[in-house]
């Protein structure tokens, strides 16, 4: 009885502590279970300790490696056996290589391959449905045009003081050139994105005419797509950078039997005989086609890669170049003069002012006084790139040599291909961690330079043009898109804004955006993926 009447009496006040206790009981469940886990506080060195998927892969940072050769540029003699020629009859059209056993495959990729409901992220249902609703006609082409158009920013971004004023995405066509629609589309994403610009590496993929037309693959573009490219990252107010090999990485036409006498050294179709001129009249025909092509689009910045070249000063014409030529430094004379020549040929080409970009690592082992003398610096922008997790090729003094000549540096980080060879998963972790490594590099390493220009984050297709693709271009797109977010909000690293900002830009649904090992594929977020090849 007794208990009934306090109950009647004290009934309200003991609903109201009974529903105060509830909501806080769920309250905790919430911020204890909701992600991130634990403080939503999330720093660096966690980020850098945290179990990757792939971590101790020893290609992780290689950048377009060559064919397993020796570096001791001296000793020629014990060489591997010559890199088997490719045959202009082979078919030139690099297909990715499915299923191929990779023993430096990561555990989780192969868990993932058998997992019942993304078998192949590429052709996930959605992901066709998509890519076939588009084309089919007129309208409906137009119509998704309109719906990114719409998102796309009308002008330029204005980063002046920014962190990084320009934020430039990587194309490189080599291999596997996005079909127009895929290629527009991608384009619109980048630029909603919030990149500056593209860099884009057209390789055998530009419609070469003369001497060239030979050297061109099968899947190239023609003319009109060319201009269609050009045209929509132009309107989309994308700064475009063209970038041509000049140096190493010139397998693209040193493969060719009848080019094969132009070679450095005959066992490998990278390097080019510096000291032949007339084996760079074709590097100097592809120039002008590209910046013939290029220069109605702006060229505030051209890049002549320079990248890798392992083996030079040692074709016969080369030699005799050093002997008569190079009073001191031997062969670095020669090389550096080459991208010298380089450089001002490039100049003078463009009919207008022109920043000539040229990847680090060549440079960065060169005596500082052969640059010195040559006035390189004043010439030639290096573009350092490591795309490791915590920028390992780069220690303190490295910046500090190059800082000796070169008063404008650039920083270039990676958003696919880069992790190994035969990847044909996404880490995207991976990336993200990279990234964030090169906004902390940026900021302790900015005050040796009187600027820092910016970042490339680069997508390659594959290790160099002769090996197999490795994480295609719609698995690549959600870490483009997520890459371009932390530069954009550096210095700031807070995960959670970034990330979201990604979601967000990708329209994916609630949560169906994270980087977490595979999950980032799915089926829940409004990019395009799926069959995108020309
Ligand atoms: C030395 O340099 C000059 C000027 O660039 C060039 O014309 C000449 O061919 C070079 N000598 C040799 C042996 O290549």
């Amino acid at each position: 009885m007794s208990l009934i009447r306090v109950l009647r009496r004290r009934g309200m006040s003991y609903i109201i502590k009974g529903a105060i206790i509830v909501c806080f009981v769920i309250f905790l469940v919430n911020i204890t279970s909701s992600y991130p886990k634990g403080s939503p506080l999330i720093l660096q060195h966690q980020i850098d300790n945290a179990p990757s998927v792939v971590h101790q892969n020893v290609a992780e940072n290689f950048h377009e490696p060559p064919f397993a050769q020796p570096q001791n540029q001296e000793h020629h003699e014990d060489q591997p056996e010559p890199q088997k020629l490719v045959d202009k009859a082979q078919p030139r059209k690099v297909k990715p290589i499915l299923g191929q056993d990779d023993e430096h495959e990561p555990e989780s990729e192969t868990q993932a391959l058998q997992q019942p409901v993304n078998k192949n992220p590429a052709v996930d249902t959605k992901y066709e449905s998509v890519q076939l609703k588009t084309p089919r006609t007129e309208d409906e082409k137009l119509a998704t045009q309109l719906k990114y158009t719409a998102q796309a920013p009308a002008t330029k971004p204005n980063r002046k003081g920014a962190f990084y004023e320009n934020i430039f995405v990587h194309f490189d066509l080599k291999g596997a050139p996005p079909r127009i629609s895929y290629f527009v589309n991608l384009l619109k994403l980048v630029a909603n994105s919030g990149a500056t610009g593209i860099l884009l590496e057209w390789e055998e993929m530009f419609p070469w005419k003369g001497k060239l037309e030979q050297f061109k693959s099968t899947d190239a573009y023609n003319n009109e797509e060319v201009k269609e490219i050009l045209d929509t990252a132009k309107n989309l107010g994308l700064t475009i950078v063209p970038l041509v090999q000049t140096f190493g990485h010139l397998e693209w036409i040193l493969k060719f039997e009848e080019m094969r006498k132009y070679r450095e050294n005959d066992a490998y179709p990278q390097v080019i005989c510096l000291g032949d001129d007339e084996g760079l009249e074709y590097v100097r025909e592809a120039l002008r086609q590209v910046i013939e092509v290029h220069k109605d689009y702006g060229l505030p910045f051209f890049h002549i890669g320079a990248d890798e070249a392992f083996e030079f000063g040692v074709c016969e014409k080369s030699r005799a170049w050093i002997r008569q030529n190079a009073s001191e430094g031997g062969k670095q004379t020669l090389a550096l003069n080459h991208l010298k020549v380089t450089a001002e040929f490039v100049k003078s080409l463009t009919g207008q002012e022109t920043t000539v970009l040229a990847w680090h690592d060549m440079l960065k082992d060169f005596q500082s006084q052969l640059i010195k003398n040559l006035k390189l610096g004043t010439l030639v922008e290096p573009v350092v790139w490591d795309y490791s997790e915590n920028i390992v090729t780069m220690p303190d003094y490295s910046f500090s040599v190059l800082a000796e000549n070169f008063p404008t540096i650039w920083a270039s980080s990676a958003y696919k291909g880069a992790n190994f060879p035969g990847a044909k998963y996404i880490d995207i972790r991976h990336y993200e961690t990279n990234n964030r490594a090169w906004v902390t590099t940026k900021s302790t390493q900015q005050r040796k330079f009187s600027k820092f220009q910016g970042i490339i984050i680069t997508g390659w297709q594959r290790y160099d043009h002769l090996a197999g693709l490795c994480e295609i271009l719609p698995m690549g797109t959600p870490s483009m898109v997520l890459q371009v977010q932390i530069a954009l909000q550096a210095p700031n690293l807070d995960m959670n804004a970034y990330r979201a900002a990604a979601g967000r830009i990708l329209q994916c649904e609630r949560d169906a955006f994270s980087v977490n090992q595979l999950n980032l594929i799915n089926n829940r977020c409004g990019f395009h993926g799926g069959s995108y090849t020309k």
